[in-house]
């Protein structure tokens, strides 16, 4: 995808938190490299228009150098058309003391609907993230109203929660984020998620040492450090009013980033992608898993070792997912 000519990505919801977030970092190159032009295309409903324009107008007053153009429209045709990323997250935000499949039924059958605008008026090779929640179910959805799309350019947002593992992971060794590597989501972006470190390591003067080995508290890795990745999003909620905004924002750069160029040698990260059934998850659903990245396209990592325990959890976050699909379907027959 990197080439002079500008590669042109859609925000929707772009007047909402994320979005304000998103677009200026868009605009700087951390989503697609800081030598790629874009041009930007936001959507917003048409109460929020007024603020749109005013997210349109900070952007031309920003005077960012790789922002080639900007299209700013409550028409999803007209946003939908020749975008080659598709960042979805328009919607409605969780608040304090929902859970996210609570937004289902709004947010359900807003991805119905773009579903078709992206098939027909996108690039063909476009590739899609959805964020707005339930991101795996909304992906799912978006996933079989369009179903000309190639099911593998569809993927949900899941490397916020990879983001939070690596973050705890890094405060609780004193090592820097960056030294912190292959943890996994599996599953679900809920409280269901399954925040996995039995493979992740730490680069300790050069050489990789396995988390547990590090941390030697597996009370703490099997008990709090899971609670804590699994309620991070509620935490935030309760904290700031309002759910996490510029750690989504900035997890979105990474998922595209590396989805686009690459994912580091030796290095995985979650993504939530259509599932094959690999690790005895159910097939047919969105489902979050360790991938590599290479020429834009992600692979799930095969061969782990999971452990009984372990595989019980994977479960229970995938028989998630089948509900929630189920769930999802009677919210759009009424
Ligand atoms: P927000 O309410 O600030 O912004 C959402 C925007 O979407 C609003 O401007 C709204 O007008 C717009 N919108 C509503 N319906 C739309 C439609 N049909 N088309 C286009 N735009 C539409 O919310 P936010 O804090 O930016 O969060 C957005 C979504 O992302 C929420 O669903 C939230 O729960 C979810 N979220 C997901 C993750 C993740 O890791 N997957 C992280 C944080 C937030
Ligand atoms: C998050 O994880 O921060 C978001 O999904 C927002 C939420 O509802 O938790």
């Amino acid at each position: 995808m990197a080439s002079s000519e500008p590669v042109r990505v859609m925000v929707t919801g772009a007047a909402g938190q994320i979005g304000y977030a998103l677009v200026p970092m868009i605009a700087r190159g951390i989503l697609l490299g800081a030598d790629q032009p874009v041009i930007l295309h936001m959507l917003d409903i048409e109460p929020a228009a007024e603020a749109l324009n005013g997210v349109r107008m900070e952007l031309v007053d920003s005077a960012f150098p790789l922002l080639k153009g900007v299209v700013a429209t409550t028409n999803v045709e007209e946003a939908c058309k020749g975008v080659q990323v598709a960042i979805m997250v328009g919607g409605f935000p969780r608040k304090e003391g929902m859970e996210r499949k609570d937004v289902m039924t709004k947010n359900v059958s807003i991805y119905k609907a773009q579903a078709s605008a992206l098939e027909k008026f996108a690039d063909k090779d476009c590739k899609v993230v959805v964020v707005a929640n339930p991101a795996n179910t909304n992906a799912l959805i978006l996933k079989e109203f369009a179903p000309k799309f190639p099911a593998k350019n569809i993927t949900c947002l899941t490397r916020l929660d990879h983001n939070r593992a690596l973050g705890q992971i890094a405060e609780r060794t004193g090592a820097a984020v960056s030294d912190v590597k292959n943890a996994i989501i599996w599953g679900n972006h809920s409280s269901s998620q399954y925040p996995d470190v039995n493979h992740a390591v730490v680069n300790v003067d050069g050489k990789e040492v396995p988390v547990r080995e590090l941390v030697k508290d597996d009370a703490w890795l099997d008990g709090e450090f899971v609670k804590t990745v699994q309620q991070r999003g509620a935490a935030i909620i309760k904290a700031r009013k309002f759910s996490s905004a510029l750690s989504a924002a900035s997890s979105v750069c990474d998922h595209v980033r590396n989805w686009v160029k690459g994912t580091p040698e030796g290095t995985w990260v979650s993504m939530g992608v259509l599932s094959d059934g690999s690790y005895g998850a159910p097939k047919d659903v969105i489902y979050s898993f360790p991938v590599t990245c290479k020429s834009g396209e992600w692979t799930i990592v095969q061969g782990l070792k999971i452990d009984d325990a372990s595989q019980k959890l994977l479960d229970i976050t995938g028989q998630e997912l089948v509900d929630e699909k189920k769930l999802a379907y009677e919210c759009l027959k009424e």
